[in-house]
């Protein structure tokens, strides 16, 4: 069964996502400098076709794509098909209204013709070898499918942040193998729908939340909803049964596991080459805030509204009816915001943004 992973709609993702493009934002210049070796257009290219995958209500996708617009017209003049895709679930009309705001395209380059497509990022979202190039950004991180696999003591396949210990929360190795075989096989189906898509010499720049040696972006944000929830199972407001069957359905990799499909497939390291591969600590804005102002009820308060953008309707999909009926989900965040506000350390978040440039063979 797919999974709910849609994003708090109605312009509050937009409002409430300045880390996400902060994280893309560090590997753009990778892909912007890459433009400048795509195989020069020949004189049955009309177009340059550029598609981003999980764009959700638009507006850090919006900026991105006008950088890449920026970065070919220094190249050539065609015109460009800029391309924007998320689940059909997505708040498509949230994405069109940012797309032509007051009635003006915000792709404000000439020549720039705007479409977006309902469709899954690890399946084909467009004809055959027309893309030049691909991006994603912060999306793939999400499973295809919900996991069958159980995780019963925690709510995020990741082994618990050991700064955020508490009685009761663990994950073995073995309860993890089944979701990390899973992501394994999504990213596999990403790729070879990518290889499908591009041009030979087109550009893949992928980008997801992730982890390093010692830091995961799931740190601080799974913890605060797992102690938020515990919480409120000892209160008896939720069952236990719900904490022990929720999971948040995102998986954080590292860099080795976002090229290892590329260097184990055969199918996909004849279709690849690797150019780059990273991990960064990318500069949280809420973050930097708080270290300006020493004001954690401010920071609490932006950390749930970029928490809550992601989290909300997965959590408020999972709760049970009646419980949402009682403004359940409002009294979780508040829950969460007042567990910022009095633990900042415990809570430490850090955006571990990860990313590969690839290029189609
Ligand atoms: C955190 S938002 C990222 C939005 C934007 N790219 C950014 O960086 O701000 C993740 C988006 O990925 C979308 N998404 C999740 N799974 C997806 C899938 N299988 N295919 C396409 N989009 C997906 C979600 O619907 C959501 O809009």
């Amino acid at each position: 069964m797919p999974v709910t992973t849609g994003m708090k709609g109605g312009g509050y993702y937009d409002a409430n996502s300045r880390e996400q493009r902060s994280a893309a934002d560090s590997f753009l210049p990778w892909l912007e400098a890459a433009i400048a070796d795509l195989p020069t257009p020949d004189a049955s290219q009309s177009s340059w076709n550029v598609l981003d995958i999980g764009s959700s209500e638009g507006a850090n996708a919006i900026y991105t794509m006008n950088r890449l617009v920026a970065a070919l017209r220094q190249h050539s003049d065609l015109p460009v098909w800029a391309l924007f895709d998320d689940l059909p679930t997505n708040d498509f009309n949230q994405l069109f209204l940012n797309l032509f705001p007051d009635h003006m395209p915000a792709l404000n380059a000439p020549d720039v013709y705007t479409a977006a497509i309902g469709g899954s990022a690890f399946g084909r979202l467009v004809p055959p070898r027309s893309l030049h190039l691909a991006t994603t950004f912060n999306a793939i991180g999400f499973f295809e499918n919900r996991p069958t696999a159980r995780l019963p003591h925690f709510v995020l396949a990741m082994q618990p942040n050991p700064a955020a210990p508490r009685d009761g929360v663990s994950v073995t190795p073995e309860e993890l193998r089944p979701f990390q075989e899973q992501a394994h096989h999504d990213l596999c189906e990403f790729y070879k729908a990518r290889a499908a898509e591009l041009v030979p010499g087109g550009k893949l720049l992928v980008q997801v939340f992730g982890r390093n040696a010692t830091q995961s972006t799931g740190h601080g944000i799974c913890d605060v909803l797992s102690d938020a929830l515990l919480d409120f199972v000892e209160a008896d407001l939720l069952p236990q049964t719900f904490y022990e069957d929720f999971l948040f359905p995102a998986y954080y990799r590292c860099p080795e596991e976002l090229a290892a499909p590329i260097e184990q497939v055969p199918e996909l390291a004849s279709a690849f080459r690797i150019d780059q591969v990273a991990d960064i600590d990318a500069p949280v804005p809420f973050n930097a805030e708080f270290e300006r102002t020493g004001d954690r009820k401010a920071w609490a308060e932006s950390y749930t509204g970029f928490l809550r953008a992601f989290t909300e309707p997965v959590l408020a999909a999972a709760l049970p009816v009646d419980l949402v009926e009682e403004q359940i989900v409002a009294k979780i965040y508040q829950r969460i915001e007042q567990l910022l506000a009095d633990n900042p350390e415990r809570y430490e978040f850090h955006f571990i943004s990860i990313a590969a440039l690839l290029t189609r063979l």
